[in-house]
């Protein structure tokens, strides 16, 4: 759906780019003519997937270990990104940790994991770049991988919800204070993506899998095209205009929690039938007081 020159030369680091959504991003890019720097904290699943990554599209690749949570690494991957491919243009926070637990469960260590490298992270990346990008008066794009409990919250990913929830704050926040020396902050919502990372932390019984289809109004995950492509359209100059937006792309799925009545797609036409007698002032199994 795009020129194949859409990201020409332009040097994008994606944090945890070794596998899921962020490795599906990183393909996409070199596909659209990027160079891709990724990270995570498993140097071998970074570097394989990097390799894999330059056979495939005949692009340049990088991948560094980097623990997002220590400000120190963050810093010597900035360094060690920039002396490979002499400047960065694009930050995708990816990185993420989550896992569902009733909350009284949770430790200050378990909080910690999460917060740290989720906030904490794209924090600190955000920051190590962002002041590399205004010393040198340097433009780029900074897109945030979030969710849609961001802004809903949500019961037993709630470090994750409070996390994604400062992630967006940070979006919309640097989005004006440095939108004037050229730094554009974008964000995108995903819903359910199947990855393995998530679905083994989030939805480890089928029946969980099954629950969450059920409850799409598209009754179907998404298609990592579908994401990436967005990612694809964001981080490029097509959308220059688009500053401290977030994209929701969930099929619906948060709409379709929210909306008063929208559980009663779950009633049958022979019960349509009846409450459209109630409805019009009919008793149930008789005459209404409107009956005439
Ligand atoms: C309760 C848990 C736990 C669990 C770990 N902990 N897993 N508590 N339930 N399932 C606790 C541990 O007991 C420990 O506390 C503390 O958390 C730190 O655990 P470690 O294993 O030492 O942490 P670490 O190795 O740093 O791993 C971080 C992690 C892990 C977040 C816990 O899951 C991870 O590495 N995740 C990275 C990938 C990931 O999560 N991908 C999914 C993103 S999906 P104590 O006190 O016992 O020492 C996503 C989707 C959102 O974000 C939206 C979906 C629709
Ligand atoms: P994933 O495959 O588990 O990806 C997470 C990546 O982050 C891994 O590559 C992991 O690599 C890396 N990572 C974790 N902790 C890190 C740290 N401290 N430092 C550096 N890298 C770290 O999960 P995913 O589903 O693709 O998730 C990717 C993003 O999409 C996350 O932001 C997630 O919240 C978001 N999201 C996903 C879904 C979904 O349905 N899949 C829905 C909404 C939002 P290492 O383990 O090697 O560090």
């Amino acid at each position: 759906m795009f020129q194949a020159d859409l990201l020409q030369d332009k040097v994008i680091l994606v944090t945890g780019g070794g596998t899921g959504l962020g490795r599906a991003m990183g393909e996409r890019f070199l596909e659209l003519g990027a160079k891709v720097a990724i990270c995570g904290r498993r140097q071998e699943v970074a570097e394989q997937a990097a390799a894999d990554m330059a056979r495939r599209s005949g692009g340049e690749t990088f991948a560094t270990r980097c623990d997002v949570r220590q400000a120190d690494q963050v810093e010597a991957m900035m360094n060690a990104v920039i002396e490979r491919f002499g400047r960065i243009d694009v930050l995708v926070n990816n990185a993420a940790g989550n896992f569902i637990s009733p909350t009284q469960r949770l430790s200050p260590r378990a909080v910690d994991a999460v917060l740290g490298i989720v906030l904490h992270g794209t924090f600190y990346c955000t920051l190590a770049l962002g002041k590399r990008w205004l010393e040198q008066g340097q433009s780029g794009t900074m897109l945030n991988i979030v969710t849609t409990y961001a802004w809903t919250g949500s019961g037993y990913v709630v470090p994750s919800a409070a996390a994604k929830a400062g992630v967006l704050a940070l979006t919309r926040s640097l989005a004006v204070e440095w939108g004037p020396h050229g730094i554009r902050q974008v964000a995108i919502a995903p819903g359910p993506f199947p990855t393995e990372g998530a679905w083994t932390r989030l939805m480890p019984r089928p029946e969980m899998q099954e629950q969450f289809l059920h409850a799409n109004p598209l009754r179907r995950v998404g298609q990592m095209a579908e994401l990436t492509n967005l990612a694809a359209y964001l981080i490029s100059d097509a959308a220059g205009y688009i500053n401290g937006e977030v994209v929701t792309i969930d099929g619906g799925e948060w709409i379709g929690g929210a909306g008063e009545f929208n559980k009663l797609s779950e009633l049958t036409s022979q019960e349509w039938d009846e409450i459209a007698a109630l409805t019009r002032g009919k008793k149930e199994g008789g005459e209404g007081p409107n009956a005439n």
